[in-house]
């Protein structure tokens, strides 16, 4: 067992934890299912094939003393996280997520797109059923971060020029927005789930060159594949021309191994490090203070 491992499985022994994740996963469930037909069938195979749960993890231990953890908050950023997902996979063509094949690799992209789009609807009526105008603001504002990060993305794509400032903002958009809103949502600091959310990305980043399928449940490899300027290839870059040339868009075999050789691997987790410390600095007595920070740990000393 990885020390990460050990890490979350610890943080899963938190009172009234497993009661939550239960009735989430129920909720879940049910809100997916909700209008049958093709969306909600394809919905619910990305919802089976299992997930982290690290958003709705947030949403848990942001709540204060005192107060009932929001299954609907909870439900609502998973939901949006899914969404994102399945149109994720379409826009990077790749064809495994959760150890299965990815939606649009199965059912066609049409079917994919439907389904995020369904699944982004379900999550709003969710929350807006609570009748809280201002945790829905929250979530549309970062819903609408997402889709600029993938756009951001759209423009940095086969540019071996992309700075470190403009990687880190699209992480920041496509994904530290939405946990600085899981966070928020809770009740907690959304300056902590920023700062973990940019340290998770890199994670992620570096997983994409070094990761093992059976670990990720996704394919290595895939953001050289697509010309995406990560840190780890940015850095490599820097030293490599061949590295530089494959992100350009030239060949990409065996410039993994190439990445690795630089050091960039390293660097790049040096770099979510300083992230996660950052995230931690957020943090100010929080009633699940030590599991908010045992998460800065978890986020980038992960092999999943
Ligand atoms: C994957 O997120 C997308 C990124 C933001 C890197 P997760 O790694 O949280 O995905 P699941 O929910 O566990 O599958
Ligand atoms: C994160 O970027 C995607 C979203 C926030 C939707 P990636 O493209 O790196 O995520 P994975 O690696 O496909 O999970
Ligand atoms: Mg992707
Ligand atoms: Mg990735």
């Amino acid at each position: 067992m990885s020390s990460a491992t050990g890490t979350l499985a610890a943080i899963r022994e938190a009172p009234g934890l497993e009661e939550y994740l239960d009735a989430l996963e129920e909720r879940l469930a049910r809100s997916v299912a909700s209008h049958p037909g093709l969306v909600a069938a394809v919905g619910n195979e990305a919802l089976a094939a299992g997930g982290k749960r690290l958003r709705p993890l947030l949403v848990f231990f942001s709540t204060p003393a005192g107060q009932e953890p929001s299954i609907a908050a909870g439900v609502a950023v998973e939901l949006v996280h899914m969404a994102s997902l399945i149109h994720d996979d379409l826009i990077d063509r790749a064809h495994f997520r959760r150890g299965k094949a990815a939606a649009w690799s199965v059912y066609g992209p049409d079917a994919a797109r439907a389904t995020g789009d369904y699944l982004f609807a379900r999550a709003f009526a969710e929350l807006a059923a609570t009748g809280d105008a201002e945790a829905v603001g929250i979530l549309a504002d970062a819903t609408l971060c997402l889709s600029r990060g993938e756009a951001l993305q759209r423009t940095q794509t086969n540019d071996p020029t992309t700075t470190v400032e403009a990687y880190i903002e699209r992480c920041g958009l496509k994904t530290g927005k939405l946990f600085e809103a899981a966070c928020r949502l809770g009740g907690g600091s959304g300056a902590y789930g920023l700062a973990l959310g940019v340290a998770f990305q890199i994670a992620d980043d570096v997983l994409d060159c070094s990761g093992v399928t059976i670990e990720t449940g996704k394919i290595a490899g895939t953001d050289l594949r697509d010309g995406t300027p990560t840190l780890p290839l940015l850095l490599a870059a820097q030293q490599d021309d061949e590295v530089r040339a494959a992100l350009a868009g030239g060949p990409v075999e065996g410039v993994l191994v190439r990445v690795a050789a630089t050091g960039a691997l390293q660097r790049s987790t040096e770099v979510a490090l300083d992230y996660a410390r950052q995230a931690r600095a957020c943090l100010n007595g929080e009633l699940h203070r030590e599991e908010l920070e045992s998460l800065t740990h978890a986020v980038v000393n992960r092999e999943r």
